[in-house]
């Protein structure tokens, strides 16, 4: 048998619902001539209606005057007709939707922040005209214009762009120009402010259409989201009608056909009743769905709401600043701003919440007017998380959390949404005056006051630091051993060493240990708050200190020096220190050699000074290599030439007595 099956998000949506409604009860209620700024919905049923209880429409403020109540509707206004109402001394009533008051708001904030605004949206709707409004009609609007591309250029002039969205228009469509935005400017800021009401619409009656032979969409011609259910359906589905009234079904012909049903946010739900109702009665079709659908349009349930009620609901939008939810049985918008969702000045709704999620929150404020309700989830999360803390306390169990707030007294740390107070001396293991360090860490700690019937609590991250480092000194005591090599945090720098933090635990890296090389102050090596790894060299447990290496044998220069030097080495070196027993001349950057003053000249010399001076480079022999003390010895005088032998006195010749003439 054929059937019908129609669409459960069918007709008004929430805000659309709102205006009318509220419109048929002013009119009801005030004396004076009631306006709409603009036909309240696009419907002409509605309108027309409306008209039968005095409700009429203006195009141009100048129209109203002092006597006029004026109505804006859903689809909301630019700010130039507030102050225009305000000036004028005219009564209205804001019927906007909240969801589009929600654009308004970025956008005035956004342009006053000097970034350039974009709206994907049809230029001449009147929501887009509205949120125009809100940066002096200055926004690049974008939407299947010719010069689309050409404005998509001009933006990648500014430093910074902020872009939000149409509520009613295509998301696939919406997310194509973001890709184009943010390719071609920089600092390109995005807000998803598509209702997801018109998206979920959409899409179920798109599911529909691809499922049915006949596709019918309830909505005006003039409907801009009645329009595009059409596009969309007819995109899959090419037998799909878009008809304003139950006469124009007569041109159809529906016979025998798998047929389904839906309309447009501004189709009110008598309209496809009588749509409904000539279809399965002349055709006899049953109709899938019905149920629903008279739930959804006649007896829309709104059970009341009290402040402090705990309510749970479905997440239907999520933005950086707030949630939005629906509450069953509620027909207006559940609301959790940031700072109800969380302690965390840092937290991400989008990183915690997706549309679909159940939320369980409390109310905090009503505004029937505006439709919304005010709640928080943090509050619901304290209330069931004090019981934990006050376990917690009994047990004397360390809980974590994060520091969310630093004040006077100390910092605030919220455990799973229950804030603990944490006084300053006891934040950190030693008084601090400036807690702003521990400000968005995660801190352990310990309830150390609960006060259940106000529920408060004290906390001590002191005392877990402090047991936490008994527990490692124990451990620590347990475990050292000579040769045992750590990884240690500079604590503390003196003139003969570095304290390293072991892990509870301080340990002495002496100078000497430091640097093979010559070093003044331990500050050339490293500084505070240096990870060094270090071995223990000795452990006076009974005194309990350690004495730490730091130097690597490997590294030793020494060796060096036993491979490339040996005696008999004739070398040239610097002289780089004179003393009273010699010269010192450097072998390399780590060791001088001594040459000793014995062994600077073949003479004897008073004082090394009588021969040589700090820089001199000579050429030296080497006479010996210490390897246990790490010493050279040099000879200047092995490898002077000797000296001749000085000649010995002539001694005269005896005369020798002239032979006697005989
Ligand atoms: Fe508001 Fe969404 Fe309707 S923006 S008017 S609830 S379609």
């Amino acid at each position: 048998m054929d059937n019908i099956k129609v669409a459960e998000s069918a007709g008004f949506c929430f805000g659309v619902k709102r205006a009318v409604e509220n419109t048929y009860r002013i009119a009801a209620e005030s004396k004076k001539r009631i306006c709409t700024y603009g036909p309240v919905i696009h419907n002409e049923f509605v309108v027309d209606d409306l008209k039968k209880h005095g409700v009429g429409v203006i195009d141009d403020l100048s129209e109203a005057d002092e006597n006029t109540l004026v109505i804006i509707r859903a689809h909301g206004v630019g700010e130039n007709v507030y102050k225009y109402l305000d000036d004028k001394g005219i009564e209205y009533v804001d019927l906007t939707c909240p969801y589009v008051k929600k654009i308004h708001n970025i956008v005035k904030k956004c342009y006053k922040e000097n970034r350039k605004i974009v709206v994907i949206g049809k230029k001449d709707h009147p929501e887009v005209i509205g949120i125009n409004g809100w940066c002096e009609n200055s926004a690049t609007i974008l939407y299947n214009g010719e010069d689309d591309l050409e404005k998509i250029k001009e933006l990648s002039s500014f430093d910074s762009i902020a872009v939000v969205a149409q509520t009613t228009i295509n998301k696939e469509k919406f997310y194509n120009y973001i890709k184009f935005l943010k390719n071609t400017c920089k600092n390109t800021e995005i807000f998803d402010t598509i209702c997801t009401t018109t998206s979920q619409r959409q899409e179920e009656a798109m599911r529909l259409a691809a499922e049915s032979e006949l596709m019918i969409v309830v909505g005006g011609k003039n409907s801009s989201n009645s329009r595009e259910l059409f596009i969309r359906c007819r995109e899959v589905c090419e037998n799909t009608y878009l008809i304003c009234s139950a006469d124009e079904l007569r041109e159809i012909d529906f016979h025998g056909k798998r047929i389904a049903i839906t309309a447009g946010a501004s189709t009110p739900g008598h309209i496809i009743k009588e749509v409904l109702n000539i279809m399965s009665e002349e055709k006899n079709v049953p109709v899938n769905g019905e149920e629903s659908f008279a739930d959804m349009f006649e007896s829309y349930p709104n059970s009341s709401l009290h402040t402090g009620q705990i309510v749970k609901g479905i997440v239907d939008r999520v933005s950086p600043n707030e949630i939005n939810v629906n509450l069953p049985g509620y027909k207006g918008i559940g609301v959790i701003s940031v700072d109800n969702l969380s302690d965390d000045p840092q937290f991400k709704p989008e990183e915690h919440f997706k549309p679909g999620d159940e939320i369980e929150a409390i109310v905090i404020k009503k505004n029937d007017v505006e439709g919304t309700v005010q709640l928080s989830k943090k509050r619901v999360d304290s209330l069931k998380n004090s019981e934990a803390i006050r376990i917690a306390y009994e047990n004397n169990e360390v809980v974590t959390g994060k520091v969310v707030e630093i004040n006077k007294g100390g910092l605030a740390v919220s455990v799973n949404s229950f804030r603990v107070f944490v006084p300053n001396s006891l934040a950190c293991e030693k008084y601090t005056e400036d807690l702003s360090f521990l400000l968005n860490t995660e801190v352990s700690l310990k309830i150390i006051d609960f006060d259940e019937r106000r529920r408060r609590a004290k906390g001590s991250i002191k005392s877990v630091i402090i047991e936490e480092k008994k527990k490692q000194r124990e451990a620590f005591w347990n475990e050292v051993a000579v040769g045992k090599e750590y990884k240690g945090i500079v604590k503390s720098l003196t003139d003969f060493g570095a304290f390293v933090d072991l892990g509870g635990v301080d340990g002495l890296v002496h100078i000497s240990e430091l640097s093979w090389g010559r070093i003044k102050h331990p500050s050339e090596i490293c500084n505070v708050g240096d990870v060094l790894e270090v071995y223990v060299k000795e452990i006076d447990a009974e005194n309990k200190k350690i004495s730490l290496g730091f130097k690597k044998a490997e590294e030793n220069p020494w060796l060096e020096i036993e491979k490339n030097y040996h005696v008999g080495d004739v070398i040239e070196c610097k002289i780089v220190r004179l003393v009273p027993y010699g010269a010192f001349a450097e072998i390399n950057e780590f060791f001088d050699g001594l040459i000793h003053i014995s062994q600077i000249a073949k003479k004897r010399i008073e004082k090394p000074s009588d021969v040589l001076k700090v820089g001199d480079v000579v050429t030296a022999k080497i006479t010996e290599i210490n390897n246990e003390k790490q010493r050279i010895s040099l000879s200047i005088r092995d490898l002077l030439p000797d000296e001749p032998e000085e000649e010995a006195p002539v001694e005269e010749a005896p005369v020798e007595e002239a032979p006697v003439e005989e």
